[in-house]
């Protein structure tokens, strides 16, 4: 499972439904950046390190080795929803692989963005990729430098713990100071305190997963990967350098859990019936304007982690297609399609001008050459029924159809779920996904 665009496509509620025939769901990459959203009857749940599928009493959750985990904001997760009566930490595991989100790389992350967002100022432009300020790209850079990362595993071990931080709060201290940060040196000693007693917190989660995914596939047990971020945000195959820190496609999956690409046998590509997009970077269908107000207000389409309101624009389907191509797409879910009800007429990106004046179908994957593409548009009526109650496809709109079947022709894969409303009784889906049908849930 895996969201096609820039994120927030709807992952959280289509994970959940999956979870029922799934025994196990797994995490491989990103860390709180994420914000996947659950609705269950009247209540709101907003899940950013633990999986999706929590919410299942019964299922195992697991946290895999590509993930950055903040154990501040895990521990936080955790207690938010045992106050819920949602039981976790019996049946939640956390890769001792996994690299730890330290306070010094959340001030790394907001200092850095607040340094080039000041490069406005002079003649270069605001540089600021508009992260989360969750630490993510700080982290994620430790843990290709090597010696100055911390794993889960090492909050076990207090003296070399301690040592090694000393050494990485003394240069770390000097980068804050560098990139303008007023405050005292970072303490080794209250940090490795701070940090050998969370360790002492997290410790019976932690395991080493790859062994324990290994032997579930042994058992056949049928597990659900769940990408964060989404394919565009990926860092090698997004719109770089406004991407995340992580491979968030489904390519992420195999070094993010130590499991083998050949063991995923369907691959469920979540997109919205438009496009969004939270913080910096190219967006060529955007609607900077009444239009894009308008999504932004039906679909209140503001940031689940950040509270950010999120840049709005009619569905790019070379997006989409190369998404589903980069991630091996089996099957569509269309989120959000009640959002367009009441609109004029829709348009779909199904070409770029590029700025010889050619059109392309291809997607780059590359921030300068995006920029400078101009969509091609195709455009098909719009529906004026309310479908948050539909139930089935054959039961929509002739126009709300029309949109979906188009969407089929040209990504080249089926549409198996739509979503109509953020409520699991709220999706329609076909026979392909018929074990997931919400009536039975
Ligand atoms: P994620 O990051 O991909 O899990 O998505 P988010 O949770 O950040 O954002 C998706 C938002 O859309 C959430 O508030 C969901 O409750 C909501 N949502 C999901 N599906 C639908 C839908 O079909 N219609 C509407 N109106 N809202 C939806
Ligand atoms: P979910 O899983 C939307 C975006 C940020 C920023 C860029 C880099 O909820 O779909 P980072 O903090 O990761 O260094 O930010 O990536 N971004 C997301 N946008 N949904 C997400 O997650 C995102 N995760 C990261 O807005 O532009
Ligand atoms: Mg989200």
């Amino acid at each position: 499972m895996v969201g096609l665009q820039w994120g927030d496509e709807g992952k959280g509620k289509v994970v959940d439904l999956l979870t029922r025939v799934h025994d196990v769901v797994v995490r491989y990459n990103g860390g709180a950046n994420a914000g996947h959203t659950v609705v269950i009857g009247d209540e709101r749940y907003a899940l950013h390190l633990l999986p999706s599928g929590v919410l299942w009493p019964d299922k195992q959750c697991v946290i895999g080795n590509g993930t950055v985990v903040d154990p501040v904001v895990l521990l936080d997760e955790i207690a938010g929803l045992e106050q819920r009566d949602i039981q976790v930490s019996n049946r939640l595991l956390l890769s001792d692989r996994a690299h730890v989100v330290m306070p010094y790389h959340r001030e790394h992350d907001a200092a850095l963005e607040k340094r080039l967002a000041k490069a406005a100022e002079g003649t270069d432009g605001d540089r600021s990729i508009g992260t989360t300020r969750r630490g993510i790209g700080p982290a994620y850079a430790d843990k290709v430098h090597r010696s100055t990362a911390i794993r889960v595993g090492d909050l076990f071990h207090p003296d070399p713990l301690r040592a090694k931080l000393r050494v990485i709060c003394a240069i770390r201290s000097a980068e804050l100071a560098a990139l303008g940060v007023d405050a005292p040196p970072l303490d080794a000693e209250r940090l490795a305190d701070q940090y050998i007693e969370i360790g002492s917190q997290i410790e019976p989660l932690v395991t080493d997963t790859v062994y324990y995914l290994h032997d579930c596939l042994k058992e056949g047990r049928p597990i659900l990967f769940e990408g964060a971020n989404a394919c565009l945000l990926d860092i090698d195959h997004g719109t770089y350098p406004y991407v995340t820190s992580s491979n968030c496609s489904t390519l992420g999956i195999s070094p993010g859990t130590g499991v083998l690409g050949r063991h995923v046998n369907r691959v469920v590509g979540i997109m919205k019936a438009y496009t969004t997009r939270v913080g910096a970077g190219p967006f060529p269908t955007e609607q900077n304007n009444d239009i894009g107000q308008e999504i932004r207000d039906r679909g209140n389409e503001y940031g689940t982690t950040t509270g950010r309101p999120r840049r709005c624009g009619w569905l790019d389907l070379v997006a989409v297609r190369y998404s589903a191509m980069i991630c091996g797409a089996t099957s569509l879910s269309c989120m959000l399609l009640d959002v367009l009800s009441g609109m004029d007429e829709l348009r779909l990106c199904v070409g770029y001008r590029l700025p010889d004046g050619s059109v392309t179908d291809r997607f780059p994957p590359d921030a300068t050459r995006l920029e400078q593409v101009e969509p091609v548009y195709e455009t098909l009526s719009g529906w004026s029924e309310d479908i948050r109650h539909v139930e089935r496809r054959s039961s929509l709109p002739p126009a709300a159809r029309q949109y979906i079947d188009r969407i089929e022709s040209f990504v080249g894969v089926p549409v198996d779920l739509i979503s109509v409303g953020p409520e699991r009784s709220q999706t329609l889906v076909t026979d392909e996904m018929a074990d997931i049908r919400p009536a039975a849930v």
